[in-house]
């Protein structure tokens, strides 16, 4: 008996150790892509569980050879949990890939490499039609958009992918487990598209230590705010999760305004060669959703600042800021163009065209484990439409005056439930009038 038994805890144990050796610890996970905000690069970044070499092995034949070589840097990850879980991400920027061109890839080492993905290089200049597609909120688990995103994306409808915040739900929980099936379920999107990022509340643990890990994002500050260009768009990405968080550093508030502040003089600077703004964040400065958040209220944080000061929503409105994208809300928002809770509609008859004031859309409703938001019954005379169903935008900046959007509702199998064109002149956009 006694022999029998420790012949089956050798037996348990050996299959135990084959089980593990399954998939290889150097065997690159969590593929992902991200747009390093230099014409003719992308980022690569992957996990592995031991430490490895950094390379991307990639060339321009979908099947043949992978002639070009790329190397990076390994950073080690220690998750805050209780295990302490260690794990090592890879970082590899490719550059002089050639605009538009159609690439093939793989990452790894001669430990272990990934399967073979592909990507189209950016466009360059800003004479181009950017399609991407935006949206917050979406969990590990009840990720209802995120099978037509990935039809979507072997179609190619997209040359980039806005994920405004919220991830996982959360990349922090199970000692950072849900985060590391979150980063595999969104590799068949996020391996051949630049998914670019933005923080939400639920990466605050431990000061945001997943998502500043796990994500790529352009500039020297870790992902929480950057900005990029895109064709005729720039694009700012920041976290109104500074304005919430304090613990962390109530420094950071006046650090990210005084960046913001430069980066929109700088795109002012350039307007002319690419007249659209667009911001995204998480958290809005408005909604009408029932619930407890700010944005239901009259003094929104991000919108007004602490104490009266920091207040994002005047200096977007001095910058003649186009577009702002939020998230947050699990719903889909729509906003007449507004200032300090004044609709300033281009004309009754077309509101969007020659707008007086910025638009916001609310897109923060691609699924997770905690559905849909509700809506207030009376919404105020700012809000729009509003969709309460899973889903997510679309947004195709067709040229320097016209910009195209529609909400895609997973609810109705992909119908298309509002739709409406963006329409600003080339000059005078510095200030709204
Ligand atoms: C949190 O992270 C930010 C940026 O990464 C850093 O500036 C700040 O000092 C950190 N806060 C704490 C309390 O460690
Ligand atoms: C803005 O335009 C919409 C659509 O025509 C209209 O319903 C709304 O009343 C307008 N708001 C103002 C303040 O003009
Ligand atoms: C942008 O596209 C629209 C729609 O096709 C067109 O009417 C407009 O003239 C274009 N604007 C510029 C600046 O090319
Ligand atoms: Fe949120």
């Amino acid at each position: 008996m006694h022999l029998l038994c420790s012949c089956c805890l050798l037996l348990l144990f050996s299959v135990g150790a084959q089980g593990a050796l399954e998939t290889p610890k150097a065997t690159p996970e969590h593929v992902h892509l991200s747009y390093p905000g230099e014409p003719g690069s992308m980022t690569v970044t992957w996990t592995t569980w031991v430490p490895a070499r950094s390379e991307v092995q990639f060339g321009m034949q979908l099947s043949g050879p992978m002639p070009l070589r790329a190397q990076g840097t390994l950073t080690t990850f220690v998750d805050g949990g209780v295990l302490r879980r260690k794990f090592y991400i890879h970082r590899v920027t490719l550059r002089k890939l050639l605009p538009g061109v159609q690439y093939v890839y793989r990452c790894g080492s001669a430990q272990g490499w990934s399967r073979r993905f592909r990507f189209r290089a950016l466009k360059n200049g800003v004479h181009w039609s950017p399609r991407l597609a935006v949206f917050g909120d979406m969990g590990a688990d009840n990720a209802k958009a995120l099978p037509r995103l990935r039809r979507d994306t072997q179609q190619g409808m997209y040359d980039a992918i806005l994920h405004v915040g919220d991830f996982a739900y959360n990349m922090d929980e199970d000692n950072a487990r849900v985060g590391d099936r979150f980063m595999k379920l969104i590799e068949p999107v996020a391996a051949n598209l630049p998914y670019m990022t933005c923080p939400g509340n639920h990466e605050q643990r431990y000061n945001f230590s997943n998502y500043k890990a796990r994500f790529s994002m352009p500039g020297d500050n870790e992902g929480l705010w950057y900005s990029w260009d895109l064709g005729p768009a720039h694009i700012i990405s920041f976290s109104t999760e500074v304005y919430f968080f304090l613990r962390y550093g109530r420094h950071l508030v006046q650090k990210q305004f005084r960046w913001l502040e430069r980066d929109l003089q700088k795109a002012n600077q350039n307007r002319a060669a690419r007249p659209w703004i667009i911001t995204m964040g998480h958290r809005p400065m408005y909604c009408s959703n029932a619930d407890l958040d700010d944005c239901t209220k009259y003094e929104s944080k991000v919108r007004r600042g602490l104490g009266g000061k920091y207040g994002l929503e005047d200096l977007f409105y001095k910058h003649g800021v186009d577009l702002q994208l939020w998230a947050h809300e699990h719903s889909y928002e729509r906003l007449w163009p507004i200032y300090n809770y004044q609709v300033f509609n281009g004309s009754r008859q077309q509101p969007y065209t020659h707008p007086r004031g910025p638009v916001h859309i609310i897109t923060g409703s691609a699924g997770c484990e905690e559905r849909l938001t509700p809506f207030v019954i009376r919404p105020r005379p700012w809000s729009a439409v509003r969709v309460k169903e899973y889903g997510y935008t679309r947004m195709n900046i067709l040229n320097g005056t016209h910009l195209h959007m529609q909400q895609v509702s997973d609810d109705q199998d992909g119908k298309i439930v509002d739709d409406f064109w963006l329409v600003r002149p080339l000059h005078g956009r510095t200030m709204y009038l």
